[in-house]
């Protein structure tokens, strides 16, 4: 848990103070702190009266993660925390497609999204229409969907997988032949790992990709290598397959995060979205990071007045409503990720 009722202005001061990133989003006063707790008990009353639980992606404002979060994690965890959860609330600060998958393993719960602009680049490049039609194209293929997908997309694929599984679960599905949406990135990464592990597979790919990963290229990582020789490079699966390849480790965000953790190099380039690199400062200040990091528009949406709102007054707009067929379909799909991946 990282929520504590009582907390105070310097305690959560000191968690954010070594956070200097991303521009305004991630930078915090100690006045900063002391405005923003009257709405943080605020919202700790209310989710305690409620029942609620809070769980925050790694990349939403750190301010969110420190102060009203009960669990932080990568897509992976957090579904697995949503199945364990007795909160009958579970309020997801992320993106829309996570609190959807909350929603398939948690039918009788409500699942509030705060943000309003809580879209994915990924999750909105296919539709459950495009998927029917591929899957006419390609009949004798498993169709594997990214956990950065809508819900009905999902109830058209046969197996779900997230970053920190990925490779693991394509090893294990016993179809050589596979249908990857909707990164491209993740699937020509998919594509080179098994070309290193010798593992036959025919794989076809969709061509989404995202906004954050996508700006990453071979170029930054070779001119960050002459000037940080000592640095260790990290990067998401959804980088391009040439900026993975000259990569030190390459992992979901909490395993980069673990990596980062156990390995005593000098210095660490995070090719990823801006909140991993706050919680390196706030969990692990004794880190090096050198270099840049990019924000998500749709997770930094996230706001401490929004999940107050959704508490409060939710609309149905902020609650994730799917039908019982889709919640249905897509959980096999979600089903067989948890089956592959033990
Ligand atoms: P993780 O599951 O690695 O946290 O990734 C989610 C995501 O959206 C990355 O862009
Ligand atoms: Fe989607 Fe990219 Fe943002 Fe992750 S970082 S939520 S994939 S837009």
């Amino acid at each position: 848990m990282l929520a504590t009722k009582n907390i105070t202005a310097e305690e959560l001061y000191k968690k954010l103070k070594n956070i200097k990133i991303g521009g305004t989003f991630c930078h915090f006063s100690l006045k900063k702190c002391q405005q923003m707790l009257p709405l943080i008990h605020e919202i700790l009353e209310l989710k305690e009266k409620k029942n609620a639980i809070i769980l925050t992606h790694t990349y939403v404002s750190p301010e969110i993660i420190y102060s009203v979060g009960d669990f932080v994690g990568d897509s992976f965890e957090l579904s697995k925390k949503a199945m364990e959860t007795r909160a009958t609330t579970i309020v997801f600060t992320a993106v829309r497609f996570m609190g959807e998958t909350a929603k398939i393993l948690n039918p009788d719960k409500e699942v509030l999204i705060p943000s309003n602009y809580n879209g994915c680049d990924l999750a909105d490049d296919i539709t459950a229409e495009k998927v029917r039609e591929l899957k006419k194209q390609f009949p004798d293929y498993t169709f594997v969907c990214y956990i950065n997908t809508t819900a009905p997309v999902k109830a058209e694929c046969d197996v779900c997988v997230t970053s920190g599984n990925v490779y693991k679960v394509v090893e294990r599905i016993p179809n050589d032949k596979i249908y990857f949406l909707p990164d491209e990135m993740m699937g020509l990464n998919l594509i080179e790992e098994f070309k290193k592990k010798d593992i036959k597979k025919d794989i076809k790919f969709y061509t989404g990709s995202c906004c954050v990963h996508k700006e990453y290229t071979l170029e930054d990582v070779l001119r960050d290598r002459i000037h940080y020789p000592k640095a260790q490079i990290i990067s998401h699966p959804e980088c391009k397959p040439e900026v993975c390849q000259n990569s030190d480790f390459v992992g979901s965000t909490s395993q980069m995060l673990n990596y980062l953790k156990d390995t005593s190099a000098e210095q660490f380039i995070v090719l990823t979205e801006c909140g991993l690199s706050a919680r390196v400062k706030a969990e692990h200040p004794d880190k090096n990071l050198v270099g840049m990091c990019t924000l998500c528009p749709f997770m930094k949406a996230n706001r401490l007045e929004d999940i107050l709102r959704v508490l409060k007054n939710p609309t149905n707009q902020d609650r994730v409503i799917l039908d019982k067929t889709t919640i249905e379909k897509a959980r096999r799909c979600l089903e067989k990720m948890f089956e592959y991946s033990k």
